[in-house]
């Protein structure tokens, strides 16, 4: 049974000490960061790792990425960085940003799925940061959940997936962003970004003058194809509409023909679907990233005939937002 540290209501750091001893004796922890929460081991040691793919029930051809807490941990892991990628890494370290370096041979090839490149973030979030610094090696650490669920965000929804897998859970109460971090791979000096995320499309471009939207593409570089990202249980639909009385007429009219529909909307829309089981999605972009995969599984949970998602606007960090709801709905979307 996991060891809890409950780190949720009082900021008593000096107890990490105790989960980056099991990291650094190769040993694994679940622990909050500012997108998601990781499950993490050693990530120079190739036992440890091993255990991140049995405990997720991860495919071995999906690599994981790396943590780390400073400049001088990434040169120990990564070569030949470019101007650009030092600049993107001086740009938004620590934060929600993953860049796909070169890696070192110190790097297990089971990390990577034999690639000669390695994920690295640097993150912003308190306990992840202090975690690393305590174990003093790069973490290696895939989102919290096990493969094909979503992401997760609070320790409840992880507790049990874990408590039988891992040696210690840090309670660190939900992560502030909620969506994973933004992939960015520079190839031939032009940024691609693999997967969305809180730090935007726009944001890149301004440091590097151009960016190219691989997630948008079928023939992106990140492995992804061996992720496999969460989709619903339930039969569900995202409905999509600039005009919102329209919007509401068209998820009415599909609620109509299923005995019992859940709707997900945004916060002014909840009081428009009376007779309906509705989920609040919250009342802004930040909001609904935040309480996203919470509330997707919330829904799934209640096994509706039908779950209907209202959209959200493709900006900023709803690009993200939009990029997991069309996974979850298997893109299965309306823009009416
Ligand atoms: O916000 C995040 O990035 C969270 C927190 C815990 O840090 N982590 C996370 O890890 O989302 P994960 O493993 O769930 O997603 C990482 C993605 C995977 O889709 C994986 O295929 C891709 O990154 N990836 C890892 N190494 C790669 C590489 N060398 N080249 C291309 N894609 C890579
Ligand atoms: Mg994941």
């Amino acid at each position: 049974m996991a060891k809890v540290l409950d780190l949720k209501n009082n900021n008593d750091y000096s107890k990490l000490q105790e989960a980056a001893d099991i990291i650094k004796n190769g040993g694994l922890v679940l622990f909050p960061t500012e997108t998601v929460y990781g499950i993490g081991s050693n990530g120079l040691n190739e036992n440890a790792i091993k255990k991140i793919y049995i405990a997720k029930g991860r495919n071995e051809n999906n690599p994981i990425n790396l943590l780390v807490s400073s400049m001088e941990m990434i040169n120990r892991v990564a070569k030949d960085i470019s101007e650009l990628e030092y600049k993107l890494m001086t740009t938004f370290f620590p934060g929600p940003l993953t860049i796909i370096l070169n890696k070192k041979a110190i790097v297990p090839s089971i990390l990577t799925a034999n690639q000669d490149t390695v994920g690295i973030r640097m993150p912003s979030g308190t306990i992840a940061k202090k975690l690393v610094e305590l174990s003093n090696v790069p973490i290696a650490a895939p989102s919290a959940n096990v493969s094909g669920k979503p992401s997760g965000t609070r320790f409840d929804d992880i507790y049990n997936d874990f408590k039988d897998t891992v040696d210690c859970i840090i309670d660190g109460g939900n992560s502030s962003i909620g969506i994973e971090s933004t992939i960015v791979k520079v190839l031939d000096g032009v940024p691609h970004i693999l997967r969305p995320g809180s730090i935007t499309d726009e944001q890149i471009k301004e440091i590097a003058g151009k960016v190219i939207k691989d997630y948008e593409s079928n023939n992106s570089n990140l492995l992804s194809n061996n992720d496999k990202h969460y989709t619903l249980t339930s039969k569900s639909v995202l409905v999509i509409n600039s005009d919102n009385d329209k919007l509401i007429c068209k998820i009415n009219e599909i609620a109509n023909t299923y005995s019992f529909p859940v709707i997900m909307c945004s916060h002014k829309n909840i009081n428009k679907f009376k007779s309906q089981k509705v989920i609040d999605l919250g009342s802004n972009l930040n909001e609904i990233a935040r309480d996203l995969f919470s509330n997707l599984k919330k829904a799934d949970n209640l096994s509706p005939d039908i779950i209907i998602i209202e959209g959200v606007k493709n900006e900023g960090i709803g690009s993200a937002i939009m990029n997991r709801l069309i996974t979850s709905c298997q893109g299965n979307f309306i823009n009416t």
